[in-house]
This record gives C-alpha cells, sequence and structure tokens, in this order.
C-alpha cells in the first residue's frame, strides 16, 4: 500500500534527522583512525542530503504543501514564509558544507573546526526546521485540508523515492545507500559506534 503523504513527509524527516544524528556522532570520532572511509561516509551523507531532501521533499513543500495550507490558515503565514526561507537556504548551505568538508580533507586538520562549527549550525538549522513543520504545519494541514487536497498531495510525495525513507530497496542506489547505512554510526546506520 502507498503510503499517505503525511507518512511520507514524516518518514523523509525521520531519515534526514537520522542522518544529521549520525553526521554529529562522526565528528566524535578521530578520522585518522580511517580517513578515507571517515571522509567518504560524511560525503555521502551530504550528497544524499543535496540530492534527496533538497530536490525533492522541500520542493514538494514549497510548491505544493505550503500554498494550501496558506489558503485554508492564512493566520500560518509568517511560519511559512520563515519555512520557505529556510528552504531558500538549504541548498547553498548544503553545498557550503561539501565544500568545507573537502577543505578538511584536502587541506588538512587546520580546516576542521571551520568545518565542525559549520556542521553543527546546520544540523540544528535543520532539525528546528522539521520540527517547525511537524509542530506547527501539519497538525493544521491534516485538519483543514479537503480530500482533494490530499489526493494530490499523496500522488506528489509517492512519485519519488528517498531511498533512505521509503524501506524499499532500489538497485539505483545501492552504492549511495550502502556507504551510508553500512559504514555510519547509528542511529542511521549499523556501522561500528
Ligand atoms: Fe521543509
Ligand atoms: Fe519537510
Amino acid at each position: 500500500m502507498p503510503r499517505p503523504a503525511l507518512q511520507v513527509i514524516r518518514d523523509e524527516h525521520a531519515a534526514v534527522s537520522a542522518v544529521l544524528r549520525s553526521m554529529l556522532q562522526m565528528l566524535e570520532r578521530d578520522p585518522d583512525e580511517q580517513p578515507e572511509r571517515f571522509f567518504d561516509v560524511l560525503r555521502a551523507m551530504l550528497f544524499y542530503i543535496d540530492e534527496f531532501p533538497e530536490r525533492l521533499h522541500h520542493p514538494k513543500e514549497s510548491d505544493l504543501l505550503f500554498p494550501k495550507v496558506a489558503r485554508v490558515a492564512p493566520e500560518l503565514l509568517p511560519v511559512i514564509q520563515r519555512l520557505e526561507d529556510d528552504h531558500m537556504q538549504g541548498e547553498n548551505r548544503v553545498r557550503e558544507l561539501q565544500h568545507l568538508l573537502l577543505a578538511w580533507e584536502l587541506l588538512g586538520d587546520g580546516r576542521r573546526a571551520t568545518f565542525e562549527e559549520a556542521a553543527r549550525r546546520y544540523v540544528e538549522f535543520y532539525l528546528t526546521h522539521m520540527r517547525t513543520e511537524e509542530t506547527q504545519l501539519l497538525p493544521v494541514a491534516q485538519q483543514k485540508l479537503s480530500e482533494s487536497d490530499w489526493a494530490q498531495l499523496n500522488t506528489a510525495f509517492q512519485a519519488h523515492h528517498d531511498p533512505l525513507a521509503s524501506g524499499e530497496r532500489d538497485p539505483a542506489y545501492d552504492r549511495l545507500f550502502t556507504r551510508i547505512v553500512m559504514r555510519a554510526p547509528a542511529p542511521i546506520g549499523v556501522g561500528p559506534a
């Protein structure tokens, strides 16, 4: 049975927050033990966020969900505006992090602190964003949107697959999936803690 849009959104949030929390766990480690593997996993995580949440999840919220909620609950406009600003910033922020990670990997430990600080700020930014959607937006959407709104949202959110959120195995993402899940620590992965 295809999952309804609301469930897809929540599952995708859960997948991203697991990746973000794993990323923080990674930062507690010492990359010198297995530097290649260490940077490989972090790179795969940032690539995942750029490829799925940024390009699939956010646009569907911005293009479909937000306008519908704004129509039935205009009092939420300031919140929607803030969330929209986050979406606008998101892609640049994750690209910037990918650059800072490469700088650390290729230029050495002198660049570590800059990456770490930016990564922590990014995780905070992203978790706050999803929390706001889940606590302030989704409950209102659930209450006020019509059946035909939901039919449209279901079709849109069912049309893409986030390989970490859908629970379905798509061979196209095997390499990415393996890197993140087999090598990263919990909560997303099964790699060594
Ligand atoms: Fe969002
Ligand atoms: Fe979201």
